[in-house]
């Protein structure tokens, strides 16, 4: 099984890089399944109806979410009916968050577990990853040896963390959150596919999809700053491709993707 990941995208520069290169990207690399995180899909906050919508349109499976999921109000109308999102899995369990954190995707004979996890370190108080992560993929185990973890984290260690905790449980974990496409992506020993941060999908001139100019007063001024996305500009898609063996859910193969507008590291 082949399948493509795509990073965080952000606004409307990132959905229109989207739905310009994954037909592309399909034809090169004949993907059974493609998932995209969408937490920033709405003005670099959130996501609509539409929106999630489009994303599908666009030829996308399922949209993963992450710290953002809950910026744009109207997803608490939406959510629970929306059968191709998850948001991260790891809030407290009495707390009857909305939507959900796993989700099941078939593909022919073969059946795909995905599951969305928070980080915690600099993030905030969610429930521990590593615990909610590993009882999620005993739950999933029971059905398919195919499952892939998109780990919406901060820091690179515990990225690294979840990686190792899950090496030889899942088929791939990868990072998302962070915006910056690493350069780290491996087989790890026990079969897992592992990459740090896929990086974003979105304004390429700027700092993490973002305008830089915000930013930099705010880094140079320490005052505060509303942070903007821009809708013209050159712009950038960061994914990954994962080939995973469709006996033992182990997985073969990652590659980075990145196409940025200037095509410099990009090879089709
Ligand atoms: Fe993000
Ligand atoms: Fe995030």
């Amino acid at each position: 099984m082949k399948l493509l990941f795509i990073g965080d995208i952000v606004g409307s520069l990132g959905r229109e890089k989207l739905s310009e290169w994954l037909p592309k990207l399909k034809d090169k690399y004949k993907p059974q399944v493609t998932i995209a995180n969408g937490e920033n899909a709405a003005d670099g906050r959130g996501i609509t109806e539409k929106i999630y919508k489009e994303i599908l349109t666009s030829g996308v499976d399922l949209v993963t979410m992450g710290n953002h999921t809950w910026d744009k109000r109207e997803i608490f109308d939406f959510i629970d009916a929306a059968k191709k999102m998850i948001r991260p899995a790891n809030y407290p369990e009495t707390a009857n968050v909305p939507g959900k954190g796993i989700a099941y995707i078939k593909i022919n004979q073969l059946e795909l577990a995905v599951i969305n996890l928070h980080g915690r370190s600099f993030m905030g108080d969610y429930e521990d990853p590593f615990r909610v992560g590993e009882a999620l993929v005993a739950e999933a185990a029971k059905r398919t040896n195919h499952i892939f973890i998109d780990f919406h984290a901060e820091a690179t260690s515990e990225k690294e963390a979840m990686g190792w905790f899950m090496d030889g449980k899942v088929s791939a974990v990868v990072g998302t959150h962070t915006h910056v496409q690493t350069n780290d992506s491996r087989i790890l020993p026990g079969g897992t596919a592992y990459q740090t941060d896929v990086g974003m999908t979105g304004f390429y001139d700027g700092i993490l999809g973002m305008k830089k100019e915000p930013i930099l007063h705010k880094f140079t001024t320490q005052m505060p700053q509303r942070f903007e996305v821009p809708d013209k500009g050159r712009s950038r898609l960061n994914a990954c491709l994962v080939d995973i063996d469709d006996k033992t859910g182990k997985a073969n193969k990652i590659k980075p993707i990145r196409i940025d507008d200037d095509m410099s590291l990009f090879e089709l």
